[in-house]
């Protein structure tokens, strides 16, 4: 019987665009995994689904002056594109915020209550004044009690990783308005997942598998014992909890998120006219569950929702959790409210799909946090992707042209190296097979890219440019092996690089579709007599150029420097009336000059001044600047930023200021950056 499988990528939250980190984490290894398992001819179903709850998707509305829903139905059109330009092939693509997940969502939360694993408790919850509002654990902030450092959250501190909770944190703030909040009491719903320690502890022992990362979290965890977990929340976006007495509370998004799974599978089922057939997967023992995530997703996946899927019964339990690690960018965390990432909408403006696949699956975190340098993306394609497999496919096809009248020549005797070449077909096959079974795609990259290198080898020993002249047919015969070769490449490199692949296929004169051929085939493919090839051959893979990269790492280095403004949807603020005209006479009095900033120092004792020394050319000034929210001390070092520099001097909180430093301000962004080259001098006259 085939196997049956339900692969699941993490749900994306529809509040802003997708980048680099989200491709590499969850969603390029699941589809490999899912184009690879069709090919196989498994029964798989792929679904995944905008993640549209929780609260910053409410305070991005309320920024924005649009409703929650405008702000979800926005990304969720936009990640669907961005989704299909890079190959991901869901069957289903759906919606947390769609009628079937709410019923489905309610109904998940009214079993595990019928069956005694959700209570009731009174709480006291943080309150804001200011803002009116309960707030949520991410939306407080001050000192850590553990470490001790600023910039703890109510849910967590990033800096010592202690899980928090928000009354334990010092020195509290909302993160909205800044001000101090205070308890207040609150009824809330509590999934009692201590009830579920042991069995889930048992579960988890039967999966020795598993990657270390997934093991060692839940371990981390029973160590400290499982606590009943709060699933309500007093916000009025979301799932209402479906009790008498729960009246404006809605679900926690993140107990809602993954039943999300559920829902997209039934809206599946009823999109292809078969109502039940998500049964099959999600109700059924022998169904292979498998969710790819990000490792910030563990807790989530590996602990609380196989509680609830326990607590429901019936259904199913994942069988694995691939959970990838972080990518970094130039050594950089990849940041959205710093605005620091690479968004898959714009990449998708300057280089093909497949190119981010094949570098990023070659780099890709399995095992721990990996690094995209554009660099590297470059050398990769090059030296990798084009020079070899591109090559191999394009010297091949040509020589058929030249020689063979654009048809592949047929197979002749074979001599030991044709017949030693061929072989690694078979070879390959088997390594990938074990790789992709076992979630090392990085691998199997690597096994396919060894497969054209055999191949472009073997070109270069055969010499059909000399061969011809000696023996045609025998030369014959090496174009026919490297024409097989490019054919199982293309099916093996399907789930890898799906459109390129489907290219080469063309080329050789295939009809159809090579994605759906059978992963069984691979080996014993042969042509018909005679094929013709393609026409036009062209190049396949084409080489980036160093002024692409270039620009590129401009653009991240503005990103980093605050320069560069997220593209994604305009602030509301509006922009201030213009002043009354002036004559160049008086601008002409304004000394303006640039200054590099030397050294630059939080004023105490006030949350907004930064006090630098900035070299003007002439002497160096001390000036205090209210950028103390938008910049930390030494994002400034280092920086030219223009000086008025005629300035009368000021007294700020006791200190003298000899100038001003301009900056942008719009709404609730500030960029002291100015000039677009680094090499200005301090001194020179900005006009
Ligand atoms: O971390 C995130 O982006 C979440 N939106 C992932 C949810 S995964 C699942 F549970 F739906
Ligand atoms: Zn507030």
């Amino acid at each position: 019987m085939s196997r049956k499988i339900l692969v699941t990528s993490a749900l994306p939250y529809a509040n802003g665009p997708l980048h680099l980190g989200h491709l590499a984490g969850a969603y390029l290894p699941a589809d490999i995994y899912v184009r690879y398992q069709r090919l196989q001819k498994r029964d798989i179903v792929y679904v995944c689904a905008t993640d549209e709850h929780g609260v910053p998707i409410t305070i991005k509305a309320e920024k924005e002056g649009k409703t929650p829903q405008q702000i979800v139905d926005f990304y969720h059109e936009q990640m669907k594109e961005s989704f299909a330009k890079f190959g991901m092939s869901f069957d289903h693509f759906s919606a947390t915020h769609r009628q079937i997940h709410h019923e489905t969502s309610q109904d998940f939360f009214l079993k595990l209550y019928e069956n005694g694993y959700i209570e009731k408790q009174e709480i006291q919850q943080m309150f804001c004044d200011t803002c009116n509002r309960f707030l949520p654990d991410r939306y407080i902030e001050g000192t850590c009690p553990n470490c001790g450092k600023d910039g703890a959250r109510g849910d967590q501190c990033e800096k010592c990783g202690r899980w928090l909770s928000p009354e334990e944190i010092v020195k509290p703030k909302c993160k909205i308005c800044g001000n101090t909040p205070h308890l207040r009491n609150s009824t809330h719903w509590f999934l009692q997942l201590e009830k579920f320690q042991d069995r889930l502890a048992a579960w988890l022992d039967s999966k020795p598998n598993w990657k270390d990362n997934v093991k060692k979290f839940c371990q981390q965890w029973f160590e400290s014992g499982l606590q009943p977990r709060c699933i309500t929340r007093d916000i009025d976006w979301g799932i209402p909890v479906p009790l008498e007495d729960a009246k404006g509370k809605v679900l926690y998004v993140w107990f809602d998120a993954p039943i999300g799974y559920v829902s997209a599978t039934k809206e599946w089922a009823q999109q292809i006219g078969q109502p039940e057939k998500w049964k099959e997967y999600w109700l059924n023992p022998d169904c292979e569950l498998v969710h790819f995530i990000g490792k910030d997703n563990i807790v989530f996946h590996a602990m609380v929702w196989p509680s609830v899927l326990m607590g429901y019964g019936e259904y199913v339990l994942p069988t694995d959790i691939p959970a990838n690690e972080f990518l970094n960018i130039e050594g950089e965390k990849i940041s959205t409210s710093r605005n620091y990432a690479i968004w898959l909408h714009e990449y998708l403006e300057e280089f093909p799909a497949d190119y981010l696949r094949f570098y990023l699956n070659a780099i890709a975190p399995e095992k721990a946090d990996a690094n995209f340098t554009w660099e590297e993306f470059q050398l990769r394609i090059n030296s990798e992707f084009a020079d070899i497999y591109g090559n191999l496919v394009n010297r091949s096809l040509t020589f058929i042209k030249r020689f063979a009248d654009g048809k592949i020549p047929p197979l002749g005797a074979l001599t030991a190296d044709d017949q030693a070449t061929l072989n690694e077909i078979a070879a390959t096959k088997a390594a990938m097979t074990d790789a992709l079974e076992t979630y090392q795609f990085k691998k199997a990259q690597t096994d396919w890219m060894n497969l054209a290198r055999v191949g472009n080898q073997y070109f270069q020993r055969s010499a059909p440019w000399e061969l011809q002249k000696k023996d045609p047919a025998a030369c014959g015969t090496v174009l026919h092996v490297c024409a097989l070769l490019i054919k199982n490449l293309a099916v093996l490199g399907a789930p890898l690089l799906p459109f390129t692949m489907q290219q080469a296929w063309e080329l050789l004169g295939e009809a159809g579709n090579v994605h759906e051929q059978a992963w069984e085939q691979i080996g014993a493919f042969v042509f018909q007599e005679g094929q013709p090839i393609a026409q036009n051959i062209g190049v396949l893979v084409s080489k980036v150029e160093d002024k692409k990269i270039q620009q590129q790492k401009e653009k991240l280095a503005k990103m980093l420097s605050g320069a560069e403004t997220p593209q994604a949807q305009p602030a509301a603020a509006p922009l201030l009336e213009l002043q009354p005209q002036i004559t160049i006479d008086e601008f002409a009095k304004i000394d303006l000059r640039a200054g590099k900033v030397l050294s630059a120092e939080r004023v105490p004792k006030s949350e907004k001044l930064i006090k630098m020394q900035i070299d003007i050319g002439l002497e160096t000034r001390q000036i205090l600047a209210g950028i103390g929210k938008f910049y930390e001390p030494e994002q400034l070092v280092g920086k030219t930023v223009i000086v008025v520099a005629n300035l009368k001097p000021a007294k700020l909180m006791g200190q003298e200021s000899q100038g001003m430093v301009l900056a942008g301000v719009y709404g609730d962004n500030l960029s002291v950056s100015a000039f677009e080259k680094a090499d200005v001098q301090p001194g020179a006259k900005v006009r």
